[in-house]
């Protein structure tokens, strides 16, 4: 912390404020606001867009310059040499694993990949045409009725034990959803398998004949597992905190997280990307639908651009888009036509006067759809995807927050209604 100072006059007070400026080691100083209170005055940042909630080590993004580091190191350099469950250990640990700490790190996921037997007659609850997001956000959340051995947020060993479980069993609940879905049988996780391979094993494997994973694909998950895996205080992790700090248990921390990444402007809009380009259809209509998005009167917009933070190229975005051209050629799709969409509405929104004056970009959710789609993952499921990878940036968070000093979080008010007045009896109203 620093001793700079913030002087506020405010019209009708005599004295002027003194708050305390804090500075980090990466991005804007902060104004420690907490003597407006006394004053009898809050702030107002409805949207959060200039509110820091919490002090954090794990993720930094420099939305102008398209930067975020998780831990220190760019996410390009850990997409290109690192692998999901080793950018795990990082996130949750703060330093990459040496060669026997990851082996430990991983195999210890990887004796929790199963759920209890129970769980799959809890599917059964469920219509087969739920909406998957739906079951993961039910299932999740009732992870808390089976597992009361890792609950007690304040011991260390049940934080571990419940990070291990949530990371190690949501692709195992994910398949569940998409094989529930297709009315096919669940497939039990193959331990000899890697994470991304287990998880694609699951989900297209059948009890018929010996699962064979393409290696390629694998990779490309876990990519996309790597790329989604934390983003600093985004809508669904600010969710995980605000929930985690009323002292509920990590796996209905984790619920809320999913029910709140599920919307169409978070971790939604990736399926919502994938129906864009089908509806587009052809990039004849391009012009059409890039229209609609700049007018005001027309709630569409361009699914996959725009971001709160990053006012550049996401980053993510980038090595997506480089992964879209790899799995689609190594797998001999030419020409893919939504591919061939994504690519002229990305030239033509960043010519565009309206995408440049608003820093409208590509983000994360622009082309991992298309990679998802060539993988065989159903569109319904891409939402699901995003919260596989998530979880673990959602855990990092919680256990950063947990583990340290916090206190409830009780966001105030700008009050507008009625000021008091007296009850009406009902043969009195007009
Ligand atoms: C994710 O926070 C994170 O880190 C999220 C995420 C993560 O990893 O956790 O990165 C993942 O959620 C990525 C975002 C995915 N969502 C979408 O692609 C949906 C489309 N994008 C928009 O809904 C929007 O850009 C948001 C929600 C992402 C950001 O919204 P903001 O910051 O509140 O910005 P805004 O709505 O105030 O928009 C500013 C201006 C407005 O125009 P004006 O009123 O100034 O004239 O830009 C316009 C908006 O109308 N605008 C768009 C647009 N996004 C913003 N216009 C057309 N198409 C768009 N996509």
């Amino acid at each position: 912390m620093s001793d700079k100072k913030a002087t506020l006059k405010v019209d009708g007070l005599d004295e002027t404020i003194e708050l305390p400026v804090y500075s980090g080691t990466l991005g804007p100083d902060v104004i420690d606001v907490g003597a407006l209170t006394s004053r009898d005055m809050f702030t107002y940042d409805p949207g959060f867009v200039s509110t820091a909630a919490c002090e954090s080590k794990i993720t930094y993004i420099d939305g102008g310059k398209g930067i975020l580091l998780h831990r220190g190191y760019p996410i390009d350099q850990l997409a290109e040499h690192s692998d999901y469950l080793e950018t795990c250990y990082l996130l949750l640990y703060g330093e990459l694993p040496t060669a026997e700490q990851k082996e430990t790190f991983v195999s210890t996921v990887k004796r929790h990949t199963m759920v209890h037997e129970q769980i799959r007659t809890f599917f059964n609850g469920f219509r087969r045409d739920a909406h998957p997001m739906a079951v993961m956000c039910g299932v999740v959340g009732a992870l808390s009725a089976f597992y009361h051995d890792s609950l007690d947020i304040s011991d260390e060993h049940h934080r571990q034990v419940a990070a291990f479980r949530l990371i190690a069993k949501m692709p195992t609940l994910a398949a569940m959803s998409y094989k529930f879905s297709i009315g096919q049988p669940f497939m039990y996780p193959d331990n000899n398998m890697g994470y991304a391979e287990n998880f694609l094993h699951m989900m297209f494997g059948n009890p018929c004949e010996p699962s064979n994973v393409s290696p390629v694909l694998a990779r490309a998950m876990d990519r996309i597992f790597l790329l989604h895996a934390d983003h600093e205080q985004n809508a669904s992790t600010s969710t995980v905190r605000l929930a985690g700090s009323s002292g509920a248990n990590p796996f209905a921390c984790i619920a809320a997280g999913i029910a709140a990444l599920w919307g169409p402007s978070h971790g939604g809009a990736n399926e919502a990307v994938l129906e864009m380009l089908e509806e587009i259809g052809d990039v004849s209509r391009i012009d059409e639908f890039v229209s609609r998005a700049k007018d005001k009167d027309d709630p569409f917009r361009l699914m996959g651009f725009g971001h709160r933070v990053y006012k550049n190229f996401d980053p993510r975005a980038k090595v997506m888009k480089e992964a879209a051209d790899d799995v689609l050629a190594e797998l001999g799709i030419e020409n893919d036509p939504l591919l061939a969409i994504a690519k002229r509405l990305e030239q033509i929104a960043l010519e565009d006067p309206y995408f440049i004056e608003r820093k409208l970009y590509p983000n994360v959710d622009f082309y991992s759809g298309i990679i998802l789609k060539a993988i065989g993952i159903p569109t319904s499921m891409f939402t699901v995807i995003f919260a596989v990878g998530r979880t673990v940036g959602w855990i990092a968070h919680w256990h950063e927050m947990i583990s340290g000093s916090y206190r409830i979080g009780r966001p105030r008010q700008l009050y507008t209604g009625h000021t008091q007045r007296d009850f009406v009896a009902l043969e009195k109203r007009g």
